[in-house]
């Protein structure tokens, strides 16, 4: 197959990792390919926080969980369907960053534009024998003011991703895709 079909198809959301650390240069490459995202007036209004410190990883994950956990139980009380289908997260260590050894901030000005640099990101990622996966819940850390500080969020700056980074430890099943709707006229 076509290696870029090819990659494009095994991406996965990668939900296990091993602890081994990711080499800085690979974290560089995963960067760059996010860099050369197509842009509106190419204004690449866009910058990336790179997390690999256990003890910022150690405050992200504390803060996200908290805010995790508010969904959860809140699922778990409200929509006992919806429960069934995600309470397995609830037995996981760490079920937001799922203990991944990088965690890589997209800041950015467009939803559009840091969504296609993170995707970039993803799949180059998988190109590099890497695992990886975007995160909602990853991004619910605003309110603890050193993380603020250290992600050094600015005037209409936001959050995009993150994306984990890592080996992955268990290679996820494909998930169910559905075939395109298209309409050809
Ligand atoms: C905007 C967005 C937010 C997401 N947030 C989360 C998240 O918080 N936690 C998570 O485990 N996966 C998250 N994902 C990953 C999706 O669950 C995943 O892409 C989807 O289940 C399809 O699986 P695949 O990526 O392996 O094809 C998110 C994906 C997107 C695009």
């Amino acid at each position: 197959m076509n290696p870029v079909l090819e990659n494009i198809k095994n991406r996965r959301s990668v939900r296990s990792y091993k602890a081994d650390p990711v080499p800085q240069e690979i974290i560089q490459q995963v960067i760059e390919a996010g860099n050369y995202a197509p842009t509106g007036n190419n204004r690449q209004a866009w910058r990336f926080v790179v997390v690999t410190d256990p003890e910022m990883r150690g405050k992200l994950y504390e803060t996200a969980f908290a805010n995790w956990k508010k969904v959860f139980d809140n699922i778990k009380k409200n929509n006992p369907e919806h429960y069934e289908s995600v309470k397995h997260y609830g037995e996981m260590k760490d079920p937001v960053y799922y203990e991944a050894p990088c965690v890589v901030f997209v800041i950015g000005q467009g939803p559009i534009d840091s969504a296609m640099v993170t995707e970039n990101m993803m799949l180059a990622a998988t190109s590099l024998g890497l695992g990886s996966c975007y995160l909602y819940f990853g991004a619910q850390v605003l309110d603890n003011s050193e993380i603020v500080e250290a992600l050094e969020l600015g005037e209409g700056e936001k959050i995009y991703g993150p994306v984990i980074l890592g080996y992955p430890d268990k290679a996820p099943e494909m998930p169910v895709k559905k075939p395109p709707v298209v309409k050809w006229i």
